[in-house]
C-alpha cells in the first residue's frame, strides 16, 4: 500500500521505517522536497522509500497519512498538503501541541476545549482524523513490547470505519494488544493533555520506554 508520512523528525522516520519493513511504500513529506533528513531516511530505507513535499506525500497516500509534524505547525502542514489531497484520506494524527518557546517544561498551545486533532478535523471535514499513539514514545509506538506487561493506546475519531481501520493497523501491524476507543475527536483533548504528565514522567523514570495502563 502507498502510505504518506508527514514529518522528517524521529517519529516520521521511525513510523516510516516500520511501514517499509511491513512491505509498504512510504513517501516522507516535508516543506522542501529535497529535505536533508528525508534524503538520508530514503537512502537508509531502500527502494520502497521516497520523499517529497507535504502535497506530494498526501497525493501519494492511497488511504493513510501519518501526521508526525510539530503540533504547532500541523495545521500549516495540512494547508501545504492541500485540501483535495486530503479528501477521504484517513489522517492518523500522532502530533502533540507542545510549545517549547519558553523552554522546559513545554506548555500546550491548545488545550481544555480544543485540540490539534479537532482543529485538523474541523478544517478538513472530508478527511477522517484519528488521534492515536501521541501518548507514548515513537519506539514504543511501533514496538509496544519494548514496555513489558499490559499497557494501552488510545484512539479518538468521528468516523467509526476509519477508527476501526486504524485499530487494525495498531494491533496487526504494530503489535498493540490494548486499544481503548475514547470516542469522537473531541476526546483527543484528553489524550493531548496527558503530555504535561508524560514529559515529567520521562524525567522521573529516566527512560522513554514506559506507557500508561488503565487498570480496571
Ligand atoms: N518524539 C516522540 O517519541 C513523540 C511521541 C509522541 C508524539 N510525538 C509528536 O510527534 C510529532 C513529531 O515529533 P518529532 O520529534 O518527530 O518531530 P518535530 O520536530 O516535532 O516535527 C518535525 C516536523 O514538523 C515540521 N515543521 C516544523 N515546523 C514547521 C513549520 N513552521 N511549518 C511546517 N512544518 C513544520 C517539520 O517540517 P520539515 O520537514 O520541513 O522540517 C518536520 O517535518 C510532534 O507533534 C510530537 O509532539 C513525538
Amino acid at each position: 500500500m502507498n502510505i504518506g508520512v508527514f514529518g522528517t523528525g524521529m517519529v516520521g522516520g521511525t513510523i516510516g521505517a516500520k511501514l517499509i519493513s511491513l512491505g509498504h511504500n512510504v513517501m516522507m513529506g516535508s516543506r522542501e522536497a529535497d529535505n536533508e533528513k528525508a534524503v538520508k531516511w530514503v537512502a537508509e530505507n531502500g527502494k520502497n522509500a521516497s520523499q517529497g513535499t507535504f502535497a506530494d506525500a498526501a497525493a501519494f497516500a492511497e488511504e493513510f497519512i501519518f501526521n508526525c509534524t510539530s503540533g504547532m505547525a500541523s495545521l500549516a502542514v495540512m494547508e501545504m498538503a492541500g485540501k483535495d489531497n486530503l479528501t477521504e484520506k484517513i489522517i492518523i494524527d500522532v502530533s502533540n501541541p507542545l510549545d517549547f518557546t519558553h523552554g522546559f517544561p513545554p506548555t500546550l498551545s491548545v488545550c481544555n476545549d480544543d485540540s490539534i486533532g479537532e482543529q485538523i478535523q474541523n478544517t478538513y471535514p472530508n478527511a477522517h482524523v484519528v488521534k492515536t499513539l501521541n501518548t507514548c514514545n515513537c519506539l514504543v509506538m511501533v514496538n509496544p513490547s519494548l514496555v513489558p506487561g499490559e499497557h494501552d493506546v488510545f484512539v479518538s475519531g468521528n468516523n467509526f470505519s476509519a477508527k476501526s481501520k486504524v485499530t487494525d493497523i495498531l494491533m496487526n501491524w504494530f503489535g498493540w494488544k490494548n486499544v481503548i476507543d475514547l470516542g469522537d475527536i473531541t476526546t483527543a483533548r484528553g489524550a493531548e493533555m496527558m503530555l504535561p504528565l508524560w514529559v515529567r514522567l520521562y524525567s522521573a523514570v529516566g527512560t522513554p520506554n514506559f506507557n500508561f495502563h488503565i487498570a480496571r
